[in-house]
């Protein structure tokens, strides 16, 4: 720029807070400016006035211009001027392009022209810097991203294993519990049966031992020659001995068929339509000589004309064991009371047969344990704790059902039966929960 304005200095002024920098400065002879050299500013810089008014300044001599007589750069030597703003993209004032000469300068139109053209190439310069550094800000921003997704993506993967190592645990946990449930449901099973079966089983083996000691002495004394009287002793002997012998086995086979029914899940059968009221009253005359002995009276409410199609096997046996336990359990020694068989049809298809008792009811305590296997207060005293698990499983799983058992306000214990007028076809499984009131 210097050689083709000839002039000693061609310069790029940049502007900092107080003051002004010579950031480009020619290489050219006579040239009184340095690079980085910098200059205070408010002192009368031909400079400060390009910046100031955002226009061309021309000074062709100073020392003739009474303005720029004394302005510092005269103190240079540098007597004409001609300068132009630089500005950034956003119109902020950078500095100014200038030359100047140590000589009286009219510069020519071209030359003002071709400075303007300068001065915009460097400032189309600015606008590139400036987005290349956008550039470089969102690049390292996208960096920043990309890492921070990648962090997160790690985090993820590293969240997700936990998560399916905690699912492993539980579900090996699940099963685990599964089988302990398993195990324990089974083990109370198995003491139940054992402590069931002892007392028969113990009963049958003591009298089949005494029969083979007293066999035994009887073939002894047989050698010596018997009497008559010996001979009946022996026969009364074998004979009570066979007794106990065959009501323990019997007590023993009882049991068994009582635990197959409680494990046995057959469809049930002889579905039949059948008059409810009639279907009761059956129960209760095959209930009669019980009935008689104990002094306790069994009323039945149930209206004719309550028409089931069901099972009238499964539900009678259902009766009877309510009955039985309420004559069993509800009156205590020497006192006697009444057994009420209600029911009511709703108005979808569902029949509720009540067996109730004026008894002495059920404690809160027992009300959730009673359809348990082997849940019994006749503990050793015959009760095997099995008759309402059969029940319950009777009527979930072969009538389709529902029972709750209930009890309180001194009124004795009353159970209901809700079961479908029409039973469905197909066989259901027994509830996993039986249902309390
Ligand atoms: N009507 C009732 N009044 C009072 N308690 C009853 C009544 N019905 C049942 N129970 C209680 O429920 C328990 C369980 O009855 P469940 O029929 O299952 O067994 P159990 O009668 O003791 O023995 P099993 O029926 O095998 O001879 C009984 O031991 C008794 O404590
Ligand atoms: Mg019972």
């Amino acid at each position: 720029m210097a050689g083709i304005f000839d002039v000693p200095a061609g310069l790029i002024m940049r502007v900092l807070p107080e003051q002004i920098e010579v950031l480009v400065s020619s290489h050219s002879e006579g040239n009184p400016y340095e690079h980085e050299e910098k200059a205070k500013l408010n002192t009368g810089l031909y400079c400060e006035t390009v910046m100031a008014t955002r226009g061309l300044l021309h000074v062709p001599d100073a020392l003739e211009d009474e303005e720029w007589r004394h302005n510092p750069d005269v103190a240079l030597n540098m007597i004409s001027y001609l300068g132009v703003p630089l500005l950034w993209p956003d119109n902020e004032v950078f500095g100014t392009i200038c030359v100047l000469d140590s000589k009286k300068r009219n510069y020519h139109q071209k030359y003002v022209e071709l400075l303007w053209e300068i001065k915009k190439s460097i400032e189309r310069d600015f606008v590139l810097m400036q987005q290349q550094e956008q550039l470089v800000a969102s690049n390292t921003e996208l960096r920043h991203a990309v890492r921070q997704q990648e962090a997160f993506s790690l985090k993820l993967a590293q969240s997700n294993q936990d998560l399916h190592a905690a699912l492993m645990r539980l579900t090996s946990l699940q099963e685990e519990l599964l089988r302990t449930e398993k195990l324990s449901a089974l083990g109370s099973v198995v003491a139940g049966i054992s402590h069931e079966l002892n007392t028969p089983i113990g009963n049958g083996l003591l009298a089949a031992s005494t029969l083979q000691s007293r066999a035994a002495e009887f073939a002894l004394e047989m050698e010596r020659g018997l009497t008559r009287s010996r001979m009946r002793e022996f026969a009364g002997t074998v004979e009570q001995g066979a007794g106990i012998l065959m009501r323990s086995l019997d007590h023993a086979a009882k049991l068994v068929g009582s635990f197959k029914e409680v494990v046995d899940e057959q469809a049930a059968d002889g579905r039949q339509r059948f008059d409810l009221g009639e279907a009761v009253r059956d129960v209760l005359a095959g209930l009669d000589a019980v009935l008689d002995d104990s002094g306790n009276r069994v009323v039945c409410t149930i209206p004719e004309g309550i028409q089931m199609d069901s099972y009238p096997d499964q539900l009678r046996q259902v009766l009877a064991q309510l009955i039985a336990n309420a004559v069993q359990h509800a009156f205590l020694p020497g006192l006697s009371g009444t057994v009420t068989i209600a029911a009511k049809r709703d108005g979808d298809g569902q029949v509720a047969i009540t067996v109730s008792d004026d008894g002495i009811g059920i404690p809160p305590d027992n009300l959730a344990r009673v359809f348990d296997p082997f849940f019994t207060t006749r503990m050793g005293k015959g009760g095997s704790g099995l008759g309402l698990h059969i029940v319950y499983k009777l009527v979930t799983a072969s009538l389709h059902g529902k029972i709750e058992a209930g009890s309180g306000g001194g009124a004795g214990a009353c159970f209901t039966v809700t079961l479908p007028v029409s039973a469905p076809a197909a066989l259901r499984k027994p509830q996993a929960q039986p249902l309390l009131s």
